[in-house]
């Protein structure tokens, strides 16, 4: 592992840790304490009080969780950390375990409470300091309730069916509440979360991406010394912020390995190369690959042979590329930190093979350095952002590894693949026009294998359909398809048409996914 234990506990001065009980919401506790420039970090609910004590948290968090802490197996913390004197705050499941654990008594209700409630403060106590006494909209999700708090704690609020929607008990820094304060539907929950954070734990609030630079840059020389690096850029952010930060660090020591597959979206590989190259100053090897690319996938229309073959191809190029920089010790990735959280745990049917830079085989011997590891997809933004990248790379949306080859449906020749570069183009252009590049996920056109007739100037067309496919997504794990204007889709319509040759029609996907997945091949 890249970022080692010790090397964390000495390069953030707070630290809150947001213990999972098996929560929806446990990333977004996480994300709300960092956007209030505080580190926070998410650990398993079984680590012993010791372990966690050795994280040196200055405040704990515990998350909500699925089970009835009444239940058979639900999942428990040690109650030696009521023993550590760090400030604890439950939500939802983490209040109740707390009320259990410390004398209090949490039973089943006649009804439960999900979505909006109105929440009745009767007295603010610290946690809820800015609010009123009375009424507030809260966001619960809720079945069994704390009917008796933790031992000489302060029920500061209730609802209908949470006689204690929040306690505390300063004495033992034991606070709780019954709603989600992490949630936008909890229009305190912010107020709430800054008191915890810096009244109760007092912390100062020095997180900032210019101290995250600052500290990442100091351990990645400490970690490769006077070696060399690599990187393989693939034009996303991840492995573009990863590279300028690592540049940072260690200069001419890196080396980056652009493997241009002939299949990314128009101008995309020109640009990598100016940015890296020209602006950023980077070594930057830059393998000219289209031929080999298109050699190997004449023929091939399956999906999954097709993203083998140029996952395949491209490991080998990266490969032989790897081989012309002497004696590079060490492999940069852009792993995030959700790809860290959920490869402990993902254990998901394989829908498609992913191909990714950081997909590399394992017998590669390389030690990782992997400076993003504690980022959410944000924060590396405004980290790229704070690194000088410009705007196109620090906001392109996500794109698959194989890139156009799984928006091609049907075998990927060289002239569907310019046929879909402009097409795409258009869709990017006219997004961006409209003011809606950073609101989508993703959206792009897809060329499919079928032709229809149409009419164009008193003429027979038989000619290829585009589909744009926009989806709205927090994490590409669920996503939406998006409700563009039809203003929007008139313009995109139209342009393409007109402007791509060879296509005679376009058509909005209008599938979620589940049903449908992101990509479609
Ligand atoms: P799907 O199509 O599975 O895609 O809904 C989910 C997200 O992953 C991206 N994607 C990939 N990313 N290598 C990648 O790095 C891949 O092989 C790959 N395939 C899909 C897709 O664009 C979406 O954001």
């Amino acid at each position: 592992m890249a970022t080692k234990f010790q090397d964390k506990i000495d390069r953030f001065k707070d630290r809150i840790l947001v213990v999972d009980f098996g929560a929806q919401y446990a990333q977004l506790i996480a994300r709300r304490v960092r956007e209030n420039n505080v580190y926070s970090e998410i650990i398993p609910h079984n680590l012993s009080a010791k372990e966690i004590s050795n994280y040196q948290p200055t405040g704990i968090i515990f998350s909500g969780g699925p089970t009835s802490v009444n239940a058979e197996g639900a999942p428990q913390i040690d109650p030696g950390i009521y023993e550590l004197g760090i400030p604890i705050l439950g939500i939802c499941y983490g209040a109740q375990l707390i009320a259990v654990q410390c004398g209090g008594k949490v039973g089943r209700n006649e009804q439960g409470e999900y979505g909006r409630t109105e929440m009745t403060v009767s007295s603010p106590g610290s946690l809820l300091a800015d609010l009123e006494t009375g009424t507030h909209p809260v966001w619960m999700s809720h079945f069994d309730a704390i009917v008796e708090g933790p031992e000489g704690s302060l029920a500061t609020a209730s609802s209908t069916n949470a006689p204690i929607a929040a306690f505390e008990s300063p004495e033992r820094k034991l606070y709780g509440v019954q709603f989600h304060p992490e949630v936008q539907h909890t229009p305190c929950g912010e107020k709430l979360l800054t008191r915890f954070l810096f009244d109760v734990c007092s912390c100062s609030g020095d997180w900032t991406m210019t101290s995250v630079i600052e500290s990442s840059v100091e351990s990645i020389k400490q970690q490769v010394g006077d070696g060399k690096a690599i990187c393989g850029l693939s034009g996303g952010v991840d492995s573009a912020v990863a590279a300028a930060l690592v540049h940072k660090a260690i200069g001419d020591q890196l080396t980056c390995v652009f493997v241009d597959t002939g299949l990314m979206r128009a101008d995309e590989g020109t640009q990598v190369v100016e940015t890296f190259d020209r602006h950023q100053g980077i070594e930057l090897m830059h393998v000219k690959a289209e031929d080999r690319f298109f050699e190997a996938l004449e023929g091939i229309t399956e999906p999954e042979e097709k993203r083998k073959t140029i996952g395949e191809l491209f490991i080998r190029i990266f490969e032989d590329a790897e081989k012309q920089v002497q004696d590079a010790a060490f492999l940069v990735q852009g792993t995030l930190y959700p790809d860290v959280i959920e490869s402990g745990t993902k254990d998901a049917a394989k829908i498609k093979s992913h191909h990714n830079v950081g997909g590399l085989p394992d017998d590669m011997e390389f030690e990782l350095v992997e400076p993003l590891r504690d980022l959410f997809k944000d924060e590396v933004r405004s980290l790229g952002k704070e690194l000088g990248l410009p705007d196109e790379i620090v906001w392109r949306q996500p794109f698959p590894g194989p890139g156009l080859g799984v928006r091609i449906i049907g075998e990927v020749t060289p002239e569907k693949v310019a046929t879909l570069q402009a097409a795409d183009k258009i869709v990017r252009e006219e997004l961006r026009n409209a003011g809606l590049e950073r609101e989508i996920w993703q959206a792009f056109a897809v060329l499919p294998d079928i032709r229809s007739v149409g009419v164009m100037g008193d003429e027979r067309t038989y000619g290829y359909p585009i589909i744009i496919r926009a989806v709205t997504s927090e994490d590409a794990m669920t996503a939406d398809w998006a409700r563009l204007p039809y203003e929007l889709l008139e313009t995109l319509s139209s342009r393409i048409i007109n402007e791509v040759s060879g296509v005679n029609r376009v058509a909005y996907d209008i599938t979620s996914k589940p049903p449908g997945t992101i990509e479609w091949e």
